[in-house]
């Protein structure tokens, strides 16, 4: 296949809290997987994330946590950072919507030029204002019932019930999340994004999208089919992107919406990306408008609306970007503890598996196995500790792990630690070779269509059937009886383990490096194209090593009691 090109992005997350493993179910793990996969495949990829740092959510944590917006982001940026980096994520870039310089001044271009597009609206509205705290309510300052869908606790941006977008004037029994009060109409002035206008080219541009997951898809037109509102992409408040209208009065004291900048944090994270490698101004524009770079966002299913109909709406109206080419998009992840119903993961509520915890006493490697294998990709799935440890032992270190050990050990023992040579093979031996030799095809059609569960499976079905052909050919008889015969099966399962390495190597970066370097394998051996090629005979091996520890549990922390367990800035 050709080499091509891709920007790659996950979901920006918010900088007012730690990662749990339904964030990282959601759209971390699979785009890592993904970029993994073409990078192997020798594609050319830009990875992006970082933090979210504006808008109401960090607001609301700074004022719990008694901290300044810019500490309590920079804390939660930084432990995030590690999160991702002890997981095995790799982003190219992880920065933040309050840390990148250029964010400010790509996202008032974006603006201005929306604005001179004559697709921005100035319109005196009345808001939500907490007459107690003196202050508007716009978003998640305000709760009450979604309007559209019935539902209680419903926040003023958003129904997390029904997916759908709110203004917090259409809440019924609205009430202040700072003092409680009922808020009072007030009148301000804000910009609007005329987002009707772009329902018609919106409509085409999704319905000719053959490949998206059916949930995006099938959610979007039918919001389509409602028609957008209008949308107001300006702020009260003092913390956010000032509105770059100096000569407006009415811009005074105004922010950019939240969900207006976020976004863009895809682009200027890109160009801050150019800069730290010495690239001129505006190079971002290769990942950004060129059609032959692909621009993937994986994001969670309560993002589809932003990234399916606005941000593209946004892109229309700019008018010089490319759409996205696909944007994967996972169901939430539920969890479950021993003797209690499936529930939503929730930090106040205690019911969440935090990334810092799992990780000061497990390794990565079977989270992201678990996770894979359980991943919402149509459906909510529950997350179940005992089950990943089950799982674990029975699947990771009892099949891909022991056919492995089993192999290395056995060369070490008999074959003073080199690959002896396939001599003479047997109609099973080439069998199991052909087996071996489809699976990075079979692995890949899977992966091209963003279905890592299924291509996980093919995977483990693979190692499977590889230790059911070392137990039929017995090479611990064959040893005694014909010592060439034993070296082409021992040969055999060393070539299937360069191949079972290379397509898991997206999954299990650390087993698979690991495999490597028992190999002694170079980084060229390890490509997906290379995935088949057959070991030099004679190579001599590296030291065994354990590829999966057995795992006893327990959940990490408090957690699995389902005691509440916060984490904040000032920890
Ligand atoms: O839902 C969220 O967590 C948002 N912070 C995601 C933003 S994604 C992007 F557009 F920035
Ligand atoms: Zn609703």
């Amino acid at each position: 296949m050709a080499k091509r090109r891709f920007t790659v992005t996950a979901a920006l997350p918010y900088s007012n809290g730690v990662l749990h493993v339904g964030h990282i179910a959601g759209c971390y793990l699979p785009a890592d997987i993904f970029v993994r996969y073409l990078r192997s495949r020798g594609d050319e990829v830009l990875f992006i994330c970082g933090s979210d740092d504006h808008g109401v959510p960090l607001l609301l944590a700074a004022r719990q946590e008694g901290k300044l917006p810019r500490e309590v982001a920079d804390f939660y940026r930084a432990q995030q950072k590690r999160d991702y980096d002890g997981l095995g994520i790799r982003f190219d870039i992880y920065s933040g919507t309050a840390a990148a310089e250029v964010h400010t001044e790509i996202s008032q271009r974006f603006f201005l030029k929306l604005l001179e597009n004559g697709h921005l609206e100035k319109r005196t509205s009345e808001q939500l204002y907490d007459p107690e705290a003196r202050m508007f309510l716009p978003d998640r300052y305000v709760e009450g019932i979604c309007h559209h869908c019935g539902t209680g606790g419903a926040r003023g941006d958003q129904c997390e019930a029904c997916g759908r977008l709110i203004e917090p004037t259409e809440l019924l029994q609205p009430r202040s999340v700072i003092t409680g009060a009922t808020p009072e109409l007030r009148e301000t002035v804000h910009w609007f994004f005329r987002l009707p206008e772009f329902e018609g080219r919106l409509r085409e541009w999704i319905r000719g999208k053959d490949d998206w997951r059916p949930m995006v898809k099938n959610f979007s037109l039918g919001l389509l089919e409602q028609g957008l509102p209008f949308r107001s992409i300006t702020r009260d408040l003092d913390w956010g992107i000032p509105v770059p209208l100096e000569d407006d009065p009415d811009a005074k004291g105004k922010v950019l919406y939240v969900w207006f900048d976020a976004p863009i944090g895809y682009v200027s994270f890109t160009e801050q990306w150019c800069r730290e490698q010495g690239g001129e101004p505006g190079e971002y524009e290769r990942w950004w408008k060129d059609p032959d770079c692909k621009i993937i966002h994986f994001i969670g299913e309560d993002n589809v609306i932003f990234h399916v109909l606005t941000w593209p709406a946004m892109l229309m109206a700019e008018g010089t970007f490319q759409l996205p080419e696909n944007v994967p998009a996972n169901c939430f992840l539920n969890i479950q503890f021993p003797g209690e119903d499936e529930t939503k993961i929730s930090k106040s509520r205690g019911t969440a598996i935090w990334i810092n915890d799992y990780l000061e006493q497990y390794e990565a490697d079977p989270l992201r196995y678990y996770l894979t294998m359980i991943a919402p990709e149509r459906q909510r799935t529950a997350f179940k500790f005992e089950d990943l440890i089950r799982r674990n032992n029975e699947e990771l270190v009892a099949a891909l792990g022991n056919f492995v050990h089993r192999n290395m050990t056995f060369t070490h023992r008999y074959f003073a630690g080199a690959v002896p040579p396939c001599a003479a093979p047997t109609e099973q031996d080439r069998a199991q070779l052909a087996m071996a030799a489809g699976l990075p095809d079979r692995v890949s059609a899977l992966l091209e269509g963003y279905r890592f569960k299924e291509a996980l499976q093919e995977v483990m079905a693979a190692a499977r059937e590889s230790n059911r052909y070392f137990d039929y050919r017995q090479p611990w008889v064959l040893r005694k009886e014909d010592k060439a015969a034993c070296g082409t099966v021992i040969n055999v399962c060393l070539n299937t383990i360069k191949t079972l390495a290379v397509v898991m190597g997206p999954f299990l970066p650390f087993a698979a490096d690991k495999v490597a370097a028992m190999l002694s394998a170079t980084p060229q051996e390890m490509a997906w194209d290379a995935a088949a090629g057959l070991l030099p005979e004679g190579r001599a091996l590296g030291d065994p090593e354990i590829l999966f520890e057995k795992l006893e549990g327990p959940a990490p922390d408090d957690a699995a009691a389902g005691v509440p367990h916060e984490r904040s800035a000032g920890d």
